[in-house]
């Protein structure tokens, strides 16, 4: 706390993301990033751009990355948006459509992003909580409301609600923006992108950060009517004119068209993921269905809290919430094979002892 910090500053909670920390050999599955390295185009369009272009400013527009984009889901480039990362286009989102009179609606277990932003914004909000088994309940959300946001698969849960009832939710709510956040669609989800066409109030959040190993480079997308993007552009325009650099927009359409790799690595996490589930059942483990690159996990005689830390003493590295509902359960990214069967026989180790009865 400084006498020089606004009002707004000391008012706010900010996010804490999951940590990286620098030990070696650690097995890290605690942020939900790819375990294989981006398309080897990716790399090559880097090293290109690195001796080349460096000197001048990047396209303010990313245009070559919208038309890439918009290439791929078959919409127009008008009706692309892009931010460094989805976490930034989620922040345009909530102060540039989200944000009215009537409360936005979001789950109670969800990406804890969204009420820091509400925070930070002032957008008024209120948390509709998911059923016993953490799905959305559609009658839930048929309320008066300023807009209507969550992620599909949900975060940290991993449970994918169908087109159907996301389809449902935006015919009811034609006077609010329903904003989906897929960051993780690529894994198993049902993509709400065939219906931006059809539906005004529907607004689409993507990341290259998941399925296209870039959480490093700092991607986000948003596909929606050309007049929710404008309200983004005009937001994005009012605050910083090149989100993405240089190194961004070449390295994200090299990934977004090398699409062979692109399925042989998500393919690879989706069956690494099957294989993970078996086995923590086998442990014991309750496992909620994933349709993402992460499983969210519960033992129903140990400490979550004891569980996430035994597993880290061991340098292996997993997320654990403490939250109402949700603080028995880890959330674990779903690594390589050989990661994989390192926290599987780390747990089955931990099992093994008896629990330490300190509280964790
Ligand atoms: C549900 C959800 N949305 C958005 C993001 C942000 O991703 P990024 O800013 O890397 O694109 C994350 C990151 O973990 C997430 O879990």
């Amino acid at each position: 706390m400084s006498i020089y910090w606004s009002s707004v500053v000391r008012g706010l909670t900010p996010y804490v993301p999951g940590e990286q920390p620098k030990l070696a050999n650690l097995v890290k599955l605690n942020t939900n990033e790819n375990p294989y390295p981006p398309s080897p185009k990716v790399l090559e369009a880097l090293k290109r751009e690195a001796a080349e272009g460096l000197r001048l400013y990047p396209d303010p527009n990313s245009e070559r990355l919208k038309e890439a984009l918009a290439e791929y889901y078959g919409v127009t480039p008008k009706q692309v948006f892009v931010g460094n990362g989805s976490d930034e286009v989620l922040a345009h989102a909530f102060l540039g459509l989200l944000k009215h009179a009537h409360p936005l609606l979001f789950p109670d277990i969800t990406y804890s992003f969204y009420p820091v932003y509400c925070k930070l914004y002032d957008v008024p909000y209120r948390i509709v909580p998911l059923t016993e088994d953490f799905a959305i309940r559609l009658e839930d959300y048929t309320q008066p409301n300023g807009g209507i946001i969550f992620p599909n698969p949900n975060a940290p849960t991993g449970r994918p609600l169908a087109l159907g009832p996301i389809e449902e939710l935006l015919k009811r709510n034609t006077d609010s923006v329903v904003a989906i956040d897929e960051a993780y669609v690529d894994f198993g989800g049902e993509s709400a992108v065939g219906l931006v066409d059809k539906y005004p109030n529907l607004l689409i959040i993507q990341t290259l950060s998941k399925a296209r190993s870039l959480a490093g480079l700092r991607v986000g997308y948003a596909l929606g009517e050309a007049a929710l993007i404008e309200a983004l552009e005009r937001l994005k325009n009012s605050f910083n004119s090149y989100p993405l650099d240089r190194f961004a927009i070449v390295g994200a359409v090299e990934a977004i068209k090398d699409q062979a790799y692109f399925e042989e690595t998500r393919a690879a996490i989706i069956r690494t993921r099957g294989v993970l589930v078996e086995n923590l059942a086998a442990l014991g483990f309750t496992v909620v269905p994933s349709a993402a690159n992460f499983v969210f996990a519960r033992h129903p005689e140990r400490d979550g809290g004891e569980l996430f830390q035994r597993l880290r003493d061991k340098s292996i590295i997993v997320r654990h919430f403490r939250l109402p509902r949700i603080d028995q359960y880890l959330r674990i990214t779903v690594g390589t094979d050989e990661q994989c069967a390192m926290l599987v026989e780390a747990l089955e180790e931990i099992l093994s002892r008896e629990p330490s009865g300190a509280s964790f």
